[in-house]
């Protein structure tokens, strides 16, 4: 048997037809930016949400750029990102001519570390940006403790967490804005890039439909200089689809993560994400952490099994963010990189597959 990591062709093949058939009729109709389906996206997917605004962009990068203008902090303000995440979630940070600081992650569930937090937070931070990591949701309740006390503001980076719950409620709802990437590779995807942004603050959503849109709302009316980031009317017709039948990919990927909770329990080698209780989880990742990751990985792989790392390296040890505020605390953190292995996890792979993986996992520590 071989085991791919993903196959987007497989995952997405259930609507195909449909996708195809709404592409061709799009081009008929000469829909390529702007117009009916993106308009309706965005209502459906912050009904999916369960927000009172969204606003589509590119991608999540420029979501991410796009909702830290929105706040309009003072320049030099203090921002806090965790250090294992994308790029984007810093380098977002580091373009906007604010000052980044890295906050360690807890290595239960990988989230922002709440005791280093603490720490972190001076009389300059500005904005705390959680990023449910993996699909699982940060300790929103204490973050937002945190926050209120000192007017900080919370940017939810929910770009591998569409429809992770917390406490019941969906991520993108628990602080003042949130964003989101529809990457072909991420839960909810499109064919190419795409992003968006989600808020209940009614003034933070026009000010992002602005800059998103030159500074204007209608053409040349122009009140400040913005930018271009725009989803396309294809990208947003095939979210569209893929949002009617998504939760039930959520499910699956639980049912997978279930096989694999149940099985490698025992293997002390390994340690297993925990699920905070509160949590539903969407599984983007299923990361296990063990010493000899490098030696597992290379025997999955001789065994035609593929698994992943995300992500290979914390950001701190990026040259250009190694003297970043904040670094002296990261303990957790220290070499994660070296010992994380992502395992597949999609909608398109069977149980069959996942025991598969297991039964090497298990043969490999001799189990
Ligand atoms: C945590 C996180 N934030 C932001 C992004 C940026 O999204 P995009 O690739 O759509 O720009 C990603 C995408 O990989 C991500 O995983």
């Amino acid at each position: 048997m071989k085991v791919q990591f993903t196959n987007l062709y497989k995952a997405n093949r259930a609507n195909h037809r449909k996708i195809f058939q709404k592409i061709n009729q799009l081009v008929k109709d000469n829909q390529f930016v702007g117009g009916k389906e993106v308009l309706a996206f965005e209502k459906e997917f912050k009904k999916f949400i369960k927000a009172k605004y969204c606003v589509s962009v590119g991608n999540g990068t420029d979501a991410l750029e796009i909702a830290i203008e929105s706040l309009n902090f003072k320049k030099g303000s203090e921002i806090i990102v965790p250090v294992n995440t994308w790029i984007s979630t810093a380098e977002s940070v580091s373009r906007s001519g604010h000052k980044l600081v890295f906050c360690d992650i807890d290595l239960d569930d990988y989230t922002i570390d709440i005791k280093d937090l603490k720490k972190k937070i001076t009389s300059k931070t500005k904005l705390i940006i959680p990023v449910h990591l993996y699909g699982c949701a940060s300790k929103m309740n204490d973050i937002n403790a945190i926050a209120r006390k000192k007017n900080i503001k919370i940017l939810e980076d929910c770009a591998q967490a569409h429809g992770t719950k917390y406490k019941n409620k969906k991520v993108g709802t628990l602080g003042d804005i949130a964003i989101f990437s529809f990457f072909p590779g991420k839960n909810l995807g499109a064919y190419g890039d795409g992003g968006a942004i989600v808020t209940n603050n009614k003034f933070l959503a026009k000010r992002c439909k602005l800059i998103k849109n030159h500074g204007a709302f209608n053409k040349y009316d122009h009140h400040f200089p913005g930018r271009n980031s725009r989803l396309d009317a294809i990208q947003a017709s095939i979210l569209r689809i893929k949002l009617k039948s998504y939760t039930r990919k959520i499910n699956k990927r639980n049912e997978l993560a279930k096989v694999y909770y149940k099985e490698l329990k025992n293997i002390f080698e390994i340690s297993l994400p925990k699920k905070p209780k509160d949590v539903h989880h969407t599984y983007h990742q299923f990361v296990i952490r063990l010493n000899k990751r490098n030696q597992l990985k290379k025997y999955l792989k001789k065994n035609y099994i593929q698994t992943m790392i995300h992500y290979p390296y914390m950001l701190n040890e990026l040259s250009f963010y190694k003297k970043i505020k904040g670094i002296s605390s990261l303990k957790n953190s220290i070499n994660l990189g070296k010992r994380i292995l992502s395992l597949p996890i999609s909608e398109d792979h069977s149980i069959s597959e996942i025991k598969f993986i297991i039964e090497k996992i298990k043969k490999f520590f001799k189990k």
